[in-house]
This record gives C-alpha cells, structure tokens and sequence, in this order.
C-alpha cells in the first residue's frame, strides 16, 4: 500500500512539476517546491487526523484493577484512544491476558502487556511503574485507579467486622493512597499528567449497609481534591469519578433480585449502569481537553443520586 502512494505521489510531482514549468509568473525555484505542496499537505493533514482520532497516540496508560468490570472498559476505551496500556490485577491472570490479547489484536505492534501487583502494597505498585517504564521506554502519563472491593454482606456498622472494615480500607483507600504517592512523584511533568481515582456516587448518598465502603471512597474523594492543589506546576490533574449502580461483579456479588430491582427502579433510565458508561468520562479526563477540569468529583450515575 505505501509503495502505490509513494509511486503515485512521484508521478504527481512529475505532472506539476511539467505543469508548472509552462506557466512563465512561478519562478525556477518554485517549480521544484510547487509540486511538494500536497505532499506537505497530506503529511499535515495526516498529523490532524491522527491527534483527532488518537488523542492519546502513544501515551502510557496504568489503569489498576483492569482485569474486568469498569477497568477493563476503561483500558479498553483508552486503548482505542491511541493508549500504550498495562492491564493490573491481583490474582486473575487469566482475565488480564485475554484483556491484553483483545487490545493487541487491534495493533500491529504489541500495545499492552499484563501485571500482577497489589496495590495495597507499595513495593508492587513501584513494580507497576517500573514494568510500564521498562516496556513502553516512556514515563507513565496517565494513573487510572480502579481496582477495589466493596463489602458484600451489605452490613450496618455495628455488624462490620474490624476485618472487613480493614481489608475495605486496606484496598479502596490505603491502595489509592500507595497509587497517588507513586503517580504524583513518576507521571511524566509539563502537560498531559493524569491521576483518575475511582470513588462511588454513594459518597454523596449515605446508604446504609455502605458505612466502611462509603468512609473508604469519601476518604480518597478528600485525598484526591488535596492531591490536585499539591500538584500545582507539575501540569498533572487529580481527580475522581464516582459511578452510580454498574453492572459488574461487584455490584451482583450478595445482592438478592428484589435488591438489584430496586436499584434499577432507582435509575432515572430504568436500568443499571455497564462499564462503557464509565469509559469515556475517563477517557475525557485523560485527554488534554480536559486540562481545566482538576480536583474534581465527577458523579456518573444517570441520574441514580
Ligand atoms: N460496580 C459498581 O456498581 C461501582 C459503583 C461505584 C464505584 N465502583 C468502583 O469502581 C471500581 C471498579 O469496580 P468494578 O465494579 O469494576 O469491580 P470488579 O468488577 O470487582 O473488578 C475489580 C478489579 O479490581 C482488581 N483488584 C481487586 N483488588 C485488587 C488489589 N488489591 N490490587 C489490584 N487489583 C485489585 C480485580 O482483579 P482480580 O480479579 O485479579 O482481583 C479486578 O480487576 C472500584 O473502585 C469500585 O469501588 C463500582
């Protein structure tokens, strides 16, 4: 294909260059930069194209807890943005591999690669940035956390158990706290930084049976509007994304039907939430047109809260 535009564009030039040499006003000079004109043209209209429809074109991504649910969409999404990406999880490689495999099957050249880290643990979340430094030979610039747990028993405070309540905290805010220290001192500075941190609508809703989930998300909302006035300078936005009821693991896992029906009799569009909801909004927060939005809490339920 490119060996017909090369030969193609040869015989223009030698066309324009002839056409031209007839007309006495375009000097001799001329004659030999005329015919470079849709040359030039096409080269810059080609760069156009490409930041329109790959507004990310070789930016790294770490999007953490990407194995599936909203993760995944949101790596995917980011991917289709032009995206290099590293797919994280803690304990299903299967899922991440067949993630990396989809976004790989769309590029010629190998875009994602899969790493296990706990991002609860500082030591393999430096492992994270590293193994996304190492492949792609570029600083990370976009930070997207989304893993997390929710509690699944759905209890009231006075029947969380400290176990749960640590393991709740451990994960959804400790975890986001290792990923924003590690973000803050390795995205790239000087334009295009980005930190998304996944929070809950539910933070603004006080349900019960959310009490140390909620405390966890409300905890990382607070750290992130922080984290934004820390980052003045860098050219790195903080901010979060809070989603409403979405259709994942984590929403079904020990809800009954009369509670997932509820839930849906909840939402304005009489439906739940699905992960591609969720991917766009973050895929706008990733991009540069995004650049005055920052310490923000961006609250995507359809109107659910
Ligand atoms: N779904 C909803 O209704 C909803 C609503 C509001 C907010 N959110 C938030 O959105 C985020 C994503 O939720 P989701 O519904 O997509 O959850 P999900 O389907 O349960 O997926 C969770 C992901 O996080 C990973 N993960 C769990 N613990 C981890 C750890 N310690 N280190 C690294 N990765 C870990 C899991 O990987 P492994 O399988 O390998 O453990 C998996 O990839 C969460 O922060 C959640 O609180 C969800």
């Amino acid at each position: 294909m490119a060996s017909v535009v090369k030969t193609s564009y040869i015989y223009i030039y030698i066309y324009i260059y002839v056409y031209s040499s007839n007309i006495q006003c375009i000097s001799t000079k001329s004659r030999y930069l005329f015919p470079l004109l849709p040359y030039q043209f096409l080269c810059f209209s080609s760069v156009l194209m490409a930041a329109e429809n790959f507004p990310l074109q070789d930016r790294v991504a770490i999007v953490t807890g990407s194995s599936r649910g909203i993760g995944k969409a949101i790596a995917r999404h980011l991917a289709s943005l032009g995206a290099k990406l590293v797919i994280n999880y803690s304990s299903n490689s299967a899922q991440a591999d067949e993630v990396v495999s989809q976004i790989n099957s769309t590029s010629d050249h190998p875009r994602a690669i899969a790493v296990k880290a706990n991002i609860s643990d500082p030591d393999q979340v430096k492992s994270l940035f590293d193994a996304a430094e190492s492949t792609f030979q570029s600083p990370v610039n976009i930070l997207v956390n989304s893993a997390g747990v929710m509690d699944a028993k759905y209890p009231s405070i006075l029947n969380t158990s400290l176990e749960d309540f640590d393991r709740t905290f451990d994960i959804n805010t400790r975890g986001s706290f290792i990923c924003c220290k590690e973000g803050a001192a390795r995205i790239k500075q000087g334009g295009g930084g980005r930190i998304i941190c996944l929070s809950t609508s539910l933070a603004a809703a006080f349900r019960p049976g959310y009490g140390a989930y909620i405390a966890s998300k409300a905890a990382v909302e607070a750290m992130v509007k922080i984290l934004a006035k820390e980052l003045k300078g860098t050219g790195i936005t903080a901010n979060c994304v809070a989603p409403g009821p979405i259709a994942t693991e984590l929403f079904y896992e020990g809800k009954t039907e009369e509670m997932i029906n509820r839930v849906i009799g909840d939402c304005p569009h009489g439906r739940l939430g699905v992960p591609e909801d969720i991917a766009p909004v973050v895929g706008f927060l990733a991009g540069d047109a995004s650049e005055w939005v920052n310490g923000q809490i961006l609250r995507v339920n359809g109107g659910f809260i």
